[in-house]
């Protein structure tokens, strides 16, 4: 752990994860064969030109949580973080935390953040689509951008700083593989941006979900219930949802076409598959809009949530009901 002293009392802190704006190349022209995961947190936050006088009258920690790339992202290395983030929350002396994450599965992290963290006060993540080695990385930007909105007195709950936007972990999503600005907040919209250090707020008070889990009732050896996302597609046959059977999965997610719908084949093999016991929620392979439940709706709808979304919510319903019965076994 590093700290960069600025004479305050209040502190940042930031949880290193990986990602490429951690990433190291051969080549400083190459922003595709890179390594993710490879700058430690204390040095990748030094090398930011002015960040102490950015900061002005904060400390900043640096932590690292993890190194890794985040489409290795994993149940274990969210339980530690989510539980390295709620320790600092519940510090007097921390304002906020900013955490450094990969750009693949950002959108999850921070959704399965903001479903276990209090939204007392801020937690800002940010990412990058250059590695640090690049001619010209946005990481640095990006950091400095996730500080403001951190330092900001309107921030609170979990949010994503990238290009200059701020998106909200309940809708944010990746939908370009190369662009700097990679995020879209789909039909919502971001919810500010960052200007030369200066948020701009287009939505507030900013929309906070009270946690439906808590940090604390995570363990990092705690089995996670197995929910796997399918997909409807022209010819869907339903073979994918019995493979799963197989491999006992507890829980599924489908992405449905257009308003959640699902061939013949698939919606039979999913309702053998709710008769046996595994929970299915629908949602939308669109990448905006949401499924509007039809009255006759025999599959449950997942309200708004993007599929890798609802999925996360899934398993810590499955991990409440798993809970729930080992603390009443009548249950
Ligand atoms: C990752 O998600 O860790 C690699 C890709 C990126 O950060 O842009």
């Amino acid at each position: 752990m590093q700290v960069v002293e600025t004479l305050s009392s209040k502190k940042i802190v930031i949880l290193g994860t990986g990602g490429t704006i951690a990433g190291q190349s051969a080549l400083r022209d190459d922003n595709i064969n890179y390594l993710a995961a490879q700058v430690d947190i204390s040095t990748l936050t030094a090398s930011v030109q002015g960040l102490a006088a950015h900061v002005a009258g904060f400390d900043l920690v640096t932590e690292q949580v993890a190194q890794v790339d985040s489409k290795d992202m994993d149940e274990k290395v969210w339980c530690r973080l989510a539980q390295r983030t709620a320790n600092a929350l519940a510090q007097p002396d921390v304002h906020a935390v900013v955490i450094t994450h990969g750009t693949d599965t950002i959108e999850e992290t921070a959704f399965f953040l903001q479903s276990v963290l209090p939204a007392n006060k801020p937690v800002v993540l940010t990412c990058a689509m250059r590695p640090s080695t690049a001619l010209n990385p946005d990481g640095p930007q990006n950091l400095r951008d996730a500080l403001s909105v951190a330092m900001d007195p309107h921030a609170e709950g979990v949010v994503v700083v990238c290009a200059g936007l701020v998106h909200t972990a309940q809708h944010v999503q990746k939908i370009h593989p190369y662009r700097l600005d990679a995020f879209s907040s789909g039909d919502a919209g971001p919810v500010g941006s960052v200007e030369n250090a200066r948020v701009r707020w287009t939505v507030l008070p900013l929309p906070c979900t009270p946690p439906a889990w808590q940090a604390s009732g995570l363990s990092v050896d705690q089995p996670w219930p197995q929910v796997e996302i399918v997909l409807n597609h022209a010819g869907a046959t339903g073979a994918v949802v019995q493979a799963l059977m197989h491999a006992g999965v507890q829980g599924l997610v489908v992405a449905g076409t257009g308003n959640g719908t699902l061939s013949q084949p698939l919606t039979r093999a999913l309702q053998l598959a709710m008769a046996s016991g595994v929970q299915v929620l629908r949602s939308t392979r669109c990448a905006f809009g949401q499924v509007m439940a039809e009255s006759d709706a025999l599959i449950p709808v997942a309200q708004g949530l993007s599929p890798v979304k609802a999925r996360v919510a899934l398993q810590l319903s499955l991990l409440g009901l798993a809970a729930a019965k080992a603390s009443n076994p009548k249950n």
